[in-house]
């Protein structure tokens, strides 16, 4: 366990610093997935023997869109994920046909899946033409004999590529939701991002979801160049008067070689004025009627077109199945009654040719991965839980045979202390200012495991590489 005065001492030097993590999904961060050959038949079989044992549990998928539409400057001048240019539809209807090949490989391995819900996503998923979203569900319904009956069928877009003929054959291919990227609904601030959208766009789109009966998130990003808090509650406010139901709000992540992090870094709120828009958002979010359900979503209750909230689908401590299609898409694979080794982390390759060639030869198109023990499997269902507000004590002890309060004590005392958490005899809730600093409670609650970690690393890269004879 930490020394408190380790603990202390790190979560007094971070509290006004940029948080250059963002909230991770699961242990460990991908940076750490070196293993260069992911066993794809035993993960098979390990997925059969688990569904054996948790018959009701469900598998999400994931299905990834490489391409993004042009902006100057490029990548929206923020963006950290992996995208390629947009290169007409004749091009991206040649990767989906790769995306149903490799739906193929996975068919067996499916066969007696419950899928809980799909996220179409990238990139930019709208970008296909009216005709392919039902090919979309197609893939899906093929691929999964059972679709569990709540499930979140989304597809995720920009506001200008939406029209009322994409999202009819949306909602007839099947898909109940959509979620947005709007980032700004002050036009003057979105500009910054060389995004093409208008005001017009945002209301046309959230005006055809509705008539259309489909649920409608919309993502915003708090941060961002030149923002004020005055600016962010506007914007909150014109949603809330539009009537969204579903808001997610990200700190923005500045990193990388982007235009935000390269030329508009003196412009970006410092981290303690973040924290502040975190607190008015939250607050005001909340007076209007919101549930705050993670660190960053809110919702408000009595959407007619969404699905009941199912507490299972983000708690728990049992199976956090993902399966990822496309470039770049990410498999999360796991349960610990199967013991020790037998959980997975793993990525596609991210370079769309070598995507595209491994599914030409037959192969799982898998760049890299990480084989989790039960300390990195318990860790990754620990920060899933704690992204979505609290720990069950009961549930973790059930699971992993031992108290997430004795495991932690140190760091969960310090926290406490902060009113950043409270400890309770039956669940370990993040409160107040803790959801904001989720990145920072979760580097600490995973820093011994990291420093191991990261001493594997250093053992590997020194290790004589074997001599190639001539
Ligand atoms: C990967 S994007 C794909 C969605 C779509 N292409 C779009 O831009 O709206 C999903 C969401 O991630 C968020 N996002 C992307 N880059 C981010 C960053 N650097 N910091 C915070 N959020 C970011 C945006 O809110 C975006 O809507
Ligand atoms: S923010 Fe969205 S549209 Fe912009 S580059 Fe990233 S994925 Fe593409």
């Amino acid at each position: 366990m930490l020394d408190s005065g380790f603990v202390n001492d790190y979560i007094d030097s971070h509290l006004d610093k940029r948080q250059v993590n963002k909230i991770q999904h699961g242990f460990p961060s991908p940076r750490y997935w070196s293993e260069l050959s992911v066993p794809m038949d035993e993960i098979a079989e390990d997925r059969h023997r688990a569904r054996k044992m948790n018959p009701r549990s469900v598998v999400n998928l994931y299905v990834g869109v490489p391409y993004c539409i042009r902006t100057n400057p490029g990548k929206c001048g923020y963006c950290l994920f992996p995208v390629e240019e947009f290169q007409g539809n004749a091009a991206l209807e040649n990767y989906y046909t790769y995306v149903e090949r490799e739906a193929d490989l996975y068919r067996e391995q499916m066969s007696d899946a419950i899928l809980g819900a799909v996220y179409f996503g990238g990139g930019t998923s709208n970008l296909y033409r009216p005709e392919v979203y039902h090919k979309l569900m197609d893939l899906v319904r093929g691929l999964f004999p059972t679709i569990y009956p709540q499930a979140d069928l989304t597809l995720e877009g920009i506001p200008q590529l939406f029209s009322r003929e994409k999202m009819t054959a949306i909602r007839d291919a099947g898909m109940n939701r959509i979620s947005m990227g709007v980032q700004q609904v002050n036009e003057r601030l979105n500009r910054l991002s060389g995004r093409q959208q208008t005001t017009r766009h945002v209301t046309n789109a959230l005006e055809w979801a509705r008539e259309l009966g489909l649920a409608a998130n919309v993502d915003i990003i708090f941060g961002w160049p030149q923002q004020t808090t005055s600016s962010m509650l506007a914007d909150l406010e014109t949603l809330v008067s539009w009537g969204v139901y579903d808001i997610t709000h990200y700190e923005l992540n500045v990193g990388g070689p982007t235009d935000f992090a390269l030329n508009r870094f003196h412009e970006l709120p410092s981290t303690l004025s973040n924290l502040e828009m975190y607190r008015a958002s939250r607050d005001f979010l909340t007076d209007q009627g919101y549930e705050q359900v993670t660190a960053y979503n809110f919702r408000k209750p009595g959407d007619p077109a969404a699905r009941p909230y199912e507490e299972g689908v983000m708690h728990g401590f049992s199976t956090m199945d993902t399966l990822g299609l496309g470039y770049a898409a990410i498999t999360f694979f796991g349960d610990p009654k199967l013991g020790d080794g037998h959980a997975w982390s793993f990525i596609n390759w991210h370079n769309l040719q070598r995507y595209k060639d491994s599914l030409d030869n037959g192969e799982f198109p898998v760049e890299r991965g990480f084989r989790h023990t039960m300390v990195d499997w318990r860790l990754s269902m620990l920060f899933r839980n704690i992204f979505s507000l609290e720990v069950s004590r009961p549930d973790y002890r059930d699971a992993f045979d031992i108290d997430v309060y004795d495991e932690f004590a140190t760091i969960w005392d310090a926290l406490a202390e902060r009113g950043y958490a409270q400890v309770e005899h039956d669940r370990i809730r993040l409160v107040g200012d803790g959801p904001f600093y989720t990145p920072m409670i979760q580097t600490l609650l995973a820093e011994e495991r990291y420093q191991a970690l990261r001493e594997r690393e250093v053992s590997r890269s020194k290790k004589p590489k074997p001599r190639v004879l001539a």
